[in-house]
């Protein structure tokens, strides 16, 4: 198996490439909406097909990438049965995904949340948020149950091989893999302790909410913001000329937002005074730090994929969203006047 662990540093995130070399066959484990570009990336530099965008759960800390991978390869999306409805393939435990030659084993392990599965391929296993390096996830939001978790860990997970890689959802102290065997002796939380003390340990860790919660929750059910292409005849959101988004910014001190690749941010038709750019690809994750309330405009070049990002918005519930009608080169022509 070909393998490779990526990083997302924003939200401490590991996403997984297995490829089978054979076939040039790929999946990914745990993809994150603002890295897509970098995972199609990779697979282009590896000449690798991407076939499969597996969920370990519904994450409440960052948008998955599996539904704009889907849009951009055609690749499947898969998760547990009791995860996202949006995916093209629901797992229960014991099931098998086959990429190329790797047969992706599904082991159901819920406790960080009621939907969270593992996936082993061979003497790897990838936990999500179950196990952790001398960790556990976190069981107290979304469905999570600390007894559940040390069911999982303890029966399911800790039954592996002793010699079995583990590679974990989230690192937040730099490790990046453990074992099985390594964990069952050393993991804090778990290691030699009785089910009551689990329990007494997760209750105990008074951890802050989630930043993310109440937004990236109900984003992930439905596979993360997708951002096709807005109804041109949605009201929801003004489309305004230049004159009229200008004066919203002046007056509401909007937060002007370029969705343009970056390349065309700094390209021949330059960009907004203030304006900052978030390409499409990372605007749901970007969102998730907006008020509903915050005056946004949103613009592109023409005015077409700014207009599908504002109503992709406020069906999400922001209220006071602007898209520039004819993007920069209504802009252009305003200004140039
Ligand atoms: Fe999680």
């Amino acid at each position: 198996m070909l393998m490779r662990q990526l990083f997302d540093q924003e939200t401490f995130t590991y996403t997984y490439l297995i490829a089978d070399p054979k076939t040039g066959e790929a999946a990914l484990i745990d993809p994150v909406a603002g890295q897509v570009e970098r995972d199609l990336g990779v697979l282009k530099d590896l000449e690798l097909e991407l076939k499969a965008a597996l969920d370990t759960h519904v994450h409440a800390d960052h948008i998955t990438g599996a539904g704009l991978l889907r849009e951009r390869t055609g690749c499947r999306t898969v998760a547990s049965i009791a995860g996202a409805e949006c995916v093209d393939l629901h797992v229960e435990d014991g099931d098998v995904v086959t990429v190329g030659n790797l047969a992706i084993e599904v082991i159901a392990t819920p406790g960080h949340t009621d939907d969270s599965v593992s996936y082993l391929v061979g003497n790897h296993v990838f936990t999500g948020d179950a196990l952790f390096v001398r960790g556990t996830g976190r069981t107290d939001f979304q469905n999570g149950d600390a007894g559940d978790l040390y069911q999982s860990i303890t029966e399911k997970l800790f039954a592996l091989p002793d010699e079995t890689m583990v590679w974990p959802g989230h690192d937040y102290r730099g490790h990046t893999v453990t074992t099985i065997g390594e964990e069952k002796r050393h993991n804090p939380r778990i290691a030699g302790k009785s089910l009551a003390e689990f329990k007494a340990i997760m209750e105990g860790l008074n951890l802050p909410r989630p930043r993310h919660l109440d937004r990236a929750v109900p984003a992930n059910r439905e596979c993360g913001l997708g951002l096709a292409e807005g109804d041109p005849h949605a009201t929801e959101f003004s489309d305004l000329e230049t004159t009229d988004a200008m004066s919203f910014v002046a007056e509401q001190a909007a937060t002007i937002v370029d969705v343009r690749e970056p390349h065309e941010f700094v390209g021949e038709l330059g960009h907004v005074e203030g304006a900052e750019n978030v390409p499409l690809s990372e605007i749901a994750q970007a969102a998730l730090d907006w008020r509903f309330d915050q005056p946004l405009l949103f613009v592109c070049r023409s005015g077409r994929r700014s207009r599908g990002v504002c109503d992709q918005l406020v069906k999400r519930g922001f209220r006071n969203v602007v898209n520039l009608r004819d993007g920069m080169l209504g802009y252009r022509k305003a200004t140039s006047l």
